[in-house]
């Protein structure tokens, strides 16, 4: 989700700027001055309360605030990012929307604000109050509105200004200009979302040779644990060592190693647009693990694709493979396919389970040619970069 707040005095120009940013970015837009002129306008119980506190130019309370916002918010789960207009305005209202954000499993990208001295909003909103039919376009209530601001408003800054989502921006600027400087924060803070991606499919399904070449198209780090593994012991790494001698004794790898493993991978790939990882997680606990790696690196999931294939073919392709030069070790005897079949069965699929319930995973036919199947796969990550932003 992409989810921005304009803040700024009266006539700095949200409400001007929200109308391109929510068709540029496909956001719900909430803006509370609207919300509460229609409660107005239909005479709600809620509208009552607001209207005399609207026409004096005070703050509404924030319990009606929490009403009409909570409502808005959690109709609409699954749009794409939301565009906030005058909201949050107290600093209570910045708690009340972090609250919003967590319920969401989401949370605030932006808080851009507009900043214009106050005889330009002064003079804005009364040019505007010649046509605007609103109540509190005169003058006497916008400089209460401004005095409120000030008092009340200004301070919500403070709550944002060490989290790395406040920007500010000259409004007094003309509204393209001011409209290519949001769009500049916007695309700066897009580039930085990285799409995650779990590659999940049977032992034969080609969801490795697939993932490298997806990895290779979309500019995305490829993460599969195993060569990672071999890897660091042809460098004869401290883990490498480690891992040798377990390989040796015949022992499991424990997840410690893996997740310093791809820990490293994800501080050290600087550039990329993603990770695609496969071979990971292969158990519940493993899955749990990447997700708060992720979390720890200010990422998270974004899509988990599964390639499907009957149990017969792949048994034919892993004999097959096993017949050729790209024969792997684990695939040298039919007992070792059906072991590692069988492994897959028993703990990757209860993952495969857990982020259906929790996500939904893509199912991806993996049968038909190479390029067929990479088609089908590719089709969803650029679904899955459309849905980033
Ligand atoms: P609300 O509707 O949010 O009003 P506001 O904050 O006072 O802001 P405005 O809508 O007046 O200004 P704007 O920044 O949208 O400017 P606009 O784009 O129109 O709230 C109204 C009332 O509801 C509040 O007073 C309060 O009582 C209550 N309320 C709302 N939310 C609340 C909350 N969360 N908590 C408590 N109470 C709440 O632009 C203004 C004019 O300037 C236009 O004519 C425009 O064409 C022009 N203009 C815009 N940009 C430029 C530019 N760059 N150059 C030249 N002119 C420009
Ligand atoms: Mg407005």
């Amino acid at each position: 989700m992409l989810n921005i707040a304009l803040f700024g005095p009266p006539g700095a120009g949200k409400g001007t700027q929200s109308e391109f940013l929510t068709k540029e970015y496909n956001l719900f837009y909430i803006s509370t001055g609207d919300l509460l002129r229609k409660e107005i306008k239909e005479q709600s119980k809620l509208g009552k309360e607001a209207q005399s506190i609207i026409a004096s130019g005070g703050l509404v309370s924030d319990e009606i605030i929490v009403q009409i916002i909570e409502k808005t918010i959690t109709d609409n789960p699954n749009v794409n990012g939301f565009l906030f207009d005058g909201f949050p305005r107290t600093y209570i209202q910045a708690y009340i929307l972090e609250g919003l954000m967590i319920k969401l499993n989401t949370s605030l990208n932006c808080l851009i604000s507009l900043e214009v001295p106050e005889e330009e909003s002064v003079r804005r909103l009364l040019k505007r109050g010649e046509s605007s039919g609103r109540s509190d376009d005169n003058e006497t209530v916008i400089r209460n509105r401004l005095k409120e601001y000030n008092q009340k408003t200004l301070p919500v800054l403070n709550f944002y200004k060490d989290k790395g989502v406040y920007f500010d921006i000259n409004g007094t600027d003309s509204i393209e200009k001011v409209r290519s400087r949001i769009n500049e924060i916007i695309k700066k803070e897009l580039s930085k979302r990285l799409l995650n991606i779990v590659l999940f499919g049977y032992p034969g399904s080609g969801r490795g040779s697939q993932g490298k070449a997806i990895s290779k198209k979309y500019d995305l780090e490829y993460v599969a644990t195993g060569p990672m593994l071999g890897d660091e012991i042809a460098k004869q790494t401290k883990i490498g060592k480690q891992v040798q001698d377990l390989y040796n004794n015949g022992q499991l790898i424990p997840d410690e190693i893996v997740v310093k493993l791809i820990e490293q991978k994800l501080e050290n790939s600087k550039g990329v647009k993603g990770f695609i990882f496969k071979g990971f997680p292969r158990t519940l606990v493993q899955s749990y693990i990447l997700d708060g790696l992720l979390k720890k690196h200010g990422s998270s999931l974004s899509k988990i694709i599964e390639i499907e294939v009957p149990m017969l073919e792949l048994i034919r392709r892993l004999d097959e493979r096993s017949k050729t030069k790209d024969c792997m070790p684990y695939d040298s005897s039919t007992a070792k396919i059906v072991q590692r079949l069988q492994d897959h069965e028993i703990k990757t699929v209860p993952v495969i389970e857990k982020y259906n319930e929790l996500h939904g995973v893509v199912k991806i036919s993996g049968l038909g040619t190479f390029n067929e199947v990479f088609d089908r796969i590719s089709f969803e990550i650029e679904n899955g970069f459309k849905n980033l932003r």
